[in-house]
């Protein structure tokens, strides 16, 4: 992949611009300084998920991360960054009460961390909440299908758009929360027709990105931690571009071993 050169931050707008050349968009999410700051040459955006309470906390969903843990690793992941776009996800609970809830909660996200947009999952029945912030100069990125936060209303982590109705209500998710200023749309564990259908129609011009939802979209996002090989079970979207739990563990158990055998340190450790 090559390297983009670009003195200022990336913003919401930008990945329009991408979309309309036809470039792809390029995301992982990110939680710390250090690797934020790895990704931040290569990605258009970075998302500081949620999706840090399952695989930073071990937490067995979503739904327990708050308004501060976001906050803080989102100061972390800016801090480490000077270019590409810091998206921050709005947690469970944050914005589904009222839209005035959610402007309170995004303005918090944007004031306390500099990051440039939010995101919220949730299609049509969000869109009055999506056009209220946008409104009010908070940008905003929709994701719709596979929703962890909905975990117990849909019954599972579960592939969406299959049955006679799949196309028809993701479609209407999707455009509605375009047509309300979302400038672009995570798609996650969506099957490929349907997937396809959303990318390529007129009605949705925000930017979508897949995540186990095809190549049709305008870009694709990963968890950093699968892609590198570092989470125990990944799903089949996940391709592993790394081994590091491999490598990790070889390089820990290398420690133990020379440190039990008296090996580590040696001189050149030593003051
Ligand atoms: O929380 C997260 O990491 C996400 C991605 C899976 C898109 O929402």
């Amino acid at each position: 992949m090559s390297q983009v050169v670009q003195s200022r931050r990336l913003r919401a707008v930008d990945l329009a611009k991408r979309k309309a050349a036809g470039e792809k968009i390029i995301a992982l999410t990110a939680y710390h300084a250090h690797t934020a700051g790895i990704l931040d040459a290569y990605c258009d955006f970075i998302l500081v998920g949620d999706s840090l309470g399952m695989v930073m906390h071990g937490m067995e969903s979503t739904l327990p991360v708050t308004l501060e843990m976001m906050i803080l690793q989102a100061q972390a992941v800016i801090r480490g960054t000077s270019r590409a776009l810091v998206v921050v996800d709005m947690p469970f609970g944050s914005y589904e009460a009222s839209r005035e809830q959610a402007f309170m909660s995004a303005a918090r996200i944007l004031k306390e961390t500099g990051a440039g947009a939010v995101k919220l999952e949730g299609g049509a029945r969000f869109a009055e909440t999506v056009a209220f912030l946008t409104q009010r100069g908070v940008p905003v990125m929709g994701h719709i299908g596979l929703t962890p936060q909905s975990i117990n209303t849909m019954g599972g982590f579960r592939v969406q758009g299959k049955g006679p109705d799949g196309e028809r209500i993701l479609l209407e998710d999707a455009r509605a929360i375009s047509e309300a200023g979302a400038f672009a749309i995570v798609m996650e564990g969506i099957v490929e027709p349907v997937a396809r259908a959303i990318a390529t129609s007129p009605q949705v011009t925000a930017a979508t990105i897949g995540i186990g939802a095809s190549s049709f979209c305008d870009g694709q996002i990963l968890v950093l931690e699968d892609m590198l090989g570092l989470s125990e079970r990944t799903p089949k979207f996940v391709k592993q571009f790394g081994s590091l739990r491999a490598h990790i563990e070889a390089a820990v158990k290398t420690y133990a071993d020379e440190v039990r055998a008296g090996r580590f340190p040696e001189d050149a450790h030593t003051y």
